[in-house]
């Protein structure tokens, strides 16, 4: 049985990016696709034990851990788009205007008062990834950790500036114990256009 919905790994032109290499964005494009087959191969798993009626109940395990894997490996296909999508070459640092920083100043007092959180958001020990979601009722922006790839997203939010800190998101520029460097070339090349773009109008911030 074939499924109607399949995923296709998207292109990311970020060739060139400052402090993270083209031979890391490389590696980093194949396991983002790897997670594409892999949800792709999941869905498609489910698909056929669940054969359109009652799950075997020889099956429920195995289905049990196909479903906890597909979440992993969907999540980690999400994220990854979002995390490049969020880059550009050419980026220029902080941003100095712009719906993004009008709502980092609603919902943190100040820009820098949402980067620090950020930024040590990204710093914590473990493998995850540091992301900005909106509140779509208020339009109010809050940090949050996400462990693994399914662990930390908040459900309803809107996902709007999404950090990758995986070792293998910089291991080949940096040493483990660098990954802030890799965070402050993360921040200079974000494309806050994209990044305010995914911003709803809702309530005041963002607006
Ligand atoms: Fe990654």
């Amino acid at each position: 049985m074939g499924l109607k919905t399949t995923y296709t790994a998207k292109t990311f032109d970020l060739s060139g990016l400052n402090g993270i290499s083209d031979e890391t964005l490389a590696m980093h494009f194949k396991l983002y696709e790897g997670y594409v087959t892999n949800t792709n191969t999941y869905n498609q798993r489910i698909a056929d034990m669940i054969g359109g009626g009652e799950l075997d109940a020889t099956k429920v395990a195995a289905f049990s851990e196909i479903k906890r894997r597909f979440g992993f490996e969907y999540n980690g296909m999400v994220l990854h788009e979002l995390y490049f999508g969020n880059m550009m070459k050419d980026g220029t640092g902080d941003p100095t205007g712009g719906a993004f920083k009008a709502a980092a100043e609603e919902s943190f007092g100040s820009y820098e008062i949402w980067k620090a959180d950020f930024v040590n958001t990204g710093k914590m020990r473990g493998v995850g990834w540091a992301a900005t979601y909106q509140d779509p009722s208020n339009g109010q922006i809050s940090n949050h950790w996400i462990n693994l790839h399914e662990t930390g997203n908040v459900a309803g939010y809107t996902p709007i500036l999404i950090m990758d800190v995986w070792e293998h998101a910089f291991i080949k520029d940096y040493a483990p114990a660098d990954r802030p460097k890799y965070i402050e070339a993360f921040f200079s090349n974000i494309d806050w256009d994209a990044v305010s773009g995914r911003l709803s109008k809702a309530g005041s911030a963002g607006a």
